[in-house]
C-alpha cells in the first residue's frame, strides 16, 4: 500500500500553483449531461474523484475524452440508460449530482446511495425534497435511489439546512423545468457560483448564485460550451496552512483571493503575514502561531473543509484554542492521529479543545478521510522527525500532485510503496 513519508523541519520557499476546484469539477462534469452538444471543460484537476465521475459518465454511454491533463471533452449524446453504476458511485459523495443531472435531462435517474468521506450521516433528504417539489417521485430499493417525473415544473423550494449538494442538485433538475424555480436558503460556496456560470454558458437562465436566493427560469435546450473552472480555494488554504506550520515564504499562485477571505482572516489572526495580489497570495510565517477559536460555517464563513488543517496548525500554537465543527456531526476522526504525533486535543461533542504544544513529533499515522489526510501532511511538515501517512488514497481523491507541489518549495516528502521504494507520484 502506497504511503507518504515526510520529514519535518524544512522551511518552504517558492511558488505553488493551485489546480482547478475539486468541488466545482465534480458538480460541473455531471452538469454537462444536460447539454445537447459537446462541452470542453478546462482547468479540471487531475484527481481521483474526477477520474471516477468520468468513468461513471463513460459507463452510462457518454463520450469522455481527456484532451490534456487539465481539459476534458464530454459528449453526453450516447447516454442510453440514466443509471449510475453502484460499484463506482459508492466511492464518492458527488455522484449524488447524477440524480439532478439525469432527472433534469431524462426525467429519470437510478443512482446508488452516495458514498464519500465518512464523517457522520450524509443525508440526501433535502435533495429529494427539492426534486419532489419540482414534480418527481422516488423510491429507494437495493441501495439505489430511483427517481422519475412525467415532467418537471418550476416551483418555490426552501432548503431546511444550507446544503451545497442539495443546492447543486436542485439547480441541475430545475434548469430545464417548465417555468421559474426559486431556491431559498441556498448554499453560497464559490463552486455554486461556478456551476451557475457553467449552466448559463450553455444557455441556462440562473440568477442569484452566491446569494441565499437562486432564481432559475427553465429553458428547453442547453447547447455545448467551453468552460474553465475556478481554482480550488481549499487546496490553496491547505498549502497556506502548510507554510504556516513549516515556516517559510511561499507564493500560492492561481487563486481568487476573495474565495480565501475567511481563511486569510483566520491565519492573520494567528499572526501570519499574508499579502494579496490579483491571482495569488504570499504567505510568510516563522512557524510560531497565536492561539485562536474557529467555528466552521457555510460560505462565506470559515469552511469545514479547512477544519482539520487549521486544527493541525493550532496543535502547536501558543495557548489553548477551541475549534467548533458546526457543519458536520463528526469530523474529528483525525484527532486520534494527531495525538500520535503528540497533540494535546480533547473532543467534546462539536468542540475540539486544543492545548498548543512546543512541537509535534513524527509518527506513523493514517489519513482517515480527504481533509484529515491533508491535516496530517500539514502537521508532518512542522513536526520533528519523520511521519509516515497511510491510506493516502483519500488524499489522492482531492489533491493533484501533492508530492510534486510540496517538493518544489523544499519539503522533504516522498511517495513510497510497501517496501519503502520511492515511487513516481
Ligand atoms: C459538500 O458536501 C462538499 N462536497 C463537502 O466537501 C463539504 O464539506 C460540504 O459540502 C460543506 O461545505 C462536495 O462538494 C463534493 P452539505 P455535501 O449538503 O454537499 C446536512 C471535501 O472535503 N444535510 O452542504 O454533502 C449535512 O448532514 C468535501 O471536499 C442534510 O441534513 O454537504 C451537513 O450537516 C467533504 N440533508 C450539512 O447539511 C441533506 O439533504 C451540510 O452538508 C443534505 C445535507
Amino acid at each position: 500500500m502506497e504511503k507518504l513519508v515526510i520529514t519535518g523541519g524544512n522551511k518552504l520557499r517558492g511558488t505553488i500553483k493551485i489546480s482547478g476546484a475539486k468541488n466545482a469539477a465534480v458538480a460541473i462534469i455531471p452538469a454537462a449531461i444536460l447539454s445537447d452538444g459537446v462541452c470542453l471543460l478546462e482547468n479540471i484537476p487531475d484527481i481521483e474523484d474526477v477520474n471516477i465521475i468520468d468513468e461513471i459518465l463513460g459507463k452510462m454511454g457518454a463520450s469522455v475524452r481527456h484532451i490534456s491533463t487539465s481539459s476534458i471533452e464530454i459528449d453526453p449524446g450516447g447516454i442510453k440508460e440514466p443509471v449510475a453504476a453502484y460499484d463506482l458511485v459508492r466511492h464518492m459523495r458527488a455522484s449524488s449530482y447524477l440524480m439532478g443531472a439525469l432527472l433534469g435531462k431524462c426525467l429519470r435517474a437510478d443512482v446508488a446511495l452516495p458514498g464519500g468521506c465518512d464523517f457522520g450521516v450524509r443525508p440526501v433528504d433535502q435533495h429529494l425534497k427539492g426534486f419532489g417539489i419540482l414534480g418527481a417521485t422516488h423510491n429507494i430499493e437495493d441501495d439505489m435511489i430511483k427517481i422519475k417525473a412525467d415532467k418537471l415544473v418550476g416551483n418555490h423550494i426552501y432548503l431546511d439546512v444550507v446544503s451545497v449538494g442539495a443546492t447543486v442538485n436542485v439547480m441541475l433538475a430545475a434548469v430545464k423545468a417548465e417555468g421559474r424555480t426559486t431556491i431559498e436558503n441556498a448554499a453560497r460556496e464559490p463552486h455554486i457560483v461556478d456551476l451557475a456560470n457553467f449552466l448559463n454558458s450553455m444557455g441556462a437562465d440562473v440568477r442569484g448564485a452566491g446569494t441565499d436566493v437562486i432564481k432559475i427560469n427553465g429553458v428547453k435546450t442547453l447547447r455545448g460550451t467551453t468552460y474553465s473552472i475556478i481554482p480550488d480555494q481549499i487546496e490553496a488554504g491547505t498549502y497556506m496552512a502548510a507554510v504556516c506550520c513549516a515556516g517559510g515564504d511561499v507564493i500560492i499562485q492561481n487563486v481568487i483571493p476573495k474565495h480565501l477571505e475567511s481563511i486569510t482572516a483566520k491565519l492573520r489572526e494567528m499572526g501570519v503575514f499574508i499579502e494579496e495580489f490579483d491571482d495569488s497570495v504570499r504567505v510568510v510565517s516563522d512557524g510560531k502561531l497565536k492561539r485562536c477559536n474557529v467555528t466552521t460555517m457555510p460560505h462565506p464563513g470559515f469552511p469545514t473543509d479547512m477544519q482539520p488543517q487549521i486544527a493541525a496548525l493550532l496543535s502547536t500554537a501558543d495557548g489553548t484554542s477551541i475549534v467548533n465543527e458546526a457543519v458536520w456531526d463528526n469530523r474529528f476522526r483525525y484527532v486520534e492521529e494527531l495525538r500520535r504525533m503528540g497533540a494535546n486535543i480533547t473532543v467534546d461533542g462539536s468542540l475540539a479543545i486544543i492545548k498548543g504544544v512546543e512541537k509535534l513529533t513524527g509518527a506513523p499515522v493514517k489519513a482517515t478521510d480527504l481533509r484529515a489526510g491533508a491535516a496530517m501532511i500539514v502537521a508532518a511538515l512542522g513536526a520533528i522527525g519523520t511521519t509516515q501517512i497511510e491510506d493516502i488514497r483519500h488524499i489522492q481523491r482531492g489533491y493533484e500532485d501533492v508530492v510534486g507541489k510540496l517538493s518544489s518549495v523544499g519539503a522533504d516528502i516522498k511517495l513510497v510503496d510497501d517496501d519503502d521504494n520511492m515511487m513516481k507520484n
